[in-house]
């Protein structure tokens, strides 16, 4: 290397230091916005709305005419940190990131899944919770892992759009897939013998197989799960805002205490 070449590389280098430095000074500037309290939008003023399908328990399920559960409670710890009144909208599970996409929601929060495919569409707050694929099959099936559910020619029962069925689609192919809005839908279909196993998450999986006599959890040989809320990718400022407010109710042990609620660590 010459001395001359040596020389415009370092003055690039100072040149680029400098940019960077400027750009570093921008970034706290706006972070420094963000933090601050209103420097976000939402759909409706005052107000944050949350797009669920509350039919996933523990993490929504209604009590009545309430949906409760671990995300109904953790959105609301962010909508308090926030100052925003929380209102959740209980939808098909299929639509919800593309109604956080066109405006029409401020969060997806549905015990979701981070996954490469869905960060196309949405950004993906902190991860707060995680899950597990497994199947539920009835007592006494021959079906007793995966392989012997895919030799098996049943019908598998999922929750449309959900991960379970983005697997099972691949594992058995479309032909031997049945799809339902409703987990329970779905777990109504196996007790009725429609479908000869369902694959959900672990946890939903649970609340079904204790709520119906007669059904089994089996494993998957899926990996762990992130479950996080989803926001349009039009709103860094809201997405930013929720992520310091998770970050302070996961530091205060607030997420801890409210999923030790749902799932007594015993269990877990
Ligand atoms: N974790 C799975 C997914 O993201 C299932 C979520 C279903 N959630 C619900 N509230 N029904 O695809």
């Amino acid at each position: 290397m010459n001395r001359k070449f040596m020389k415009t590389v370092a003055l690039t280098m100072v040149a680029a230091m400098g940019f960077l430095m400027a750009g570093c000074s921008t970034d706290t500037a706006n972070s420094d916005e963000t933090a601050a309290a209103g420097s976000f939008t939402t759909v409706t003023e005052g107000t944050l709305t949350m797009a669920t399908n509350a039919f996933f328990p523990p993490y929504e399920y209604y009590e009545g005419d309430q949906i409760v559960g671990i995300d109904a409670e953790i959105a609301q710890a962010v909508a308090d940190k926030l100052g925003l009144e929380l209102v959740i909208e209980d939808v098909e599970f299929d639509s919800i990131i593309a109604g956080v996409q066109s405006g029409m929601y401020d969060i997806g929060c549905a015990g979701m899944t981070v996954t490469e495919e869905r960060m196309q569409s949405v950004n993906f707050t902190t991860t707060y919770a995680t899950g597990i694929q497994s199947i539920i099959v009835t007592e006494g099936s021959d079906i007793t892992d995966l392989d012997s559910l895919i030799a098996s020619g049943c019908m598998v029962g999922v929750q449309t759009g959900t991960t379970g069925d983005l697997y099972m689609s691949d594992e058995v192919g479309e032909d031997r897939m049945d799809r339902y809005n409703k987990g329970n839908d779905a777990v109504l279909a196996l007790l009725n013998g429609v479908v000869g196993a369902v694959v959900i998450d672990n946890q939903p999986a649970q609340a079904f197989v204790a709520a119906n006599e007669g059904l089994v959890i089996l494993e998957t040989p899926y990996t762990v799960e992130d479950y996080a809320m989803c926001v349009s990718k039009e709103n860094e400022a809201l997405l930013a805002a929720i992520n310091e407010a998770l970050a302070e109710l996961q530091a205060d042990g607030t997420i801890d205490a409210i999923i030790e609620t749902y799932i007594p660590s015993e269990e877990a």
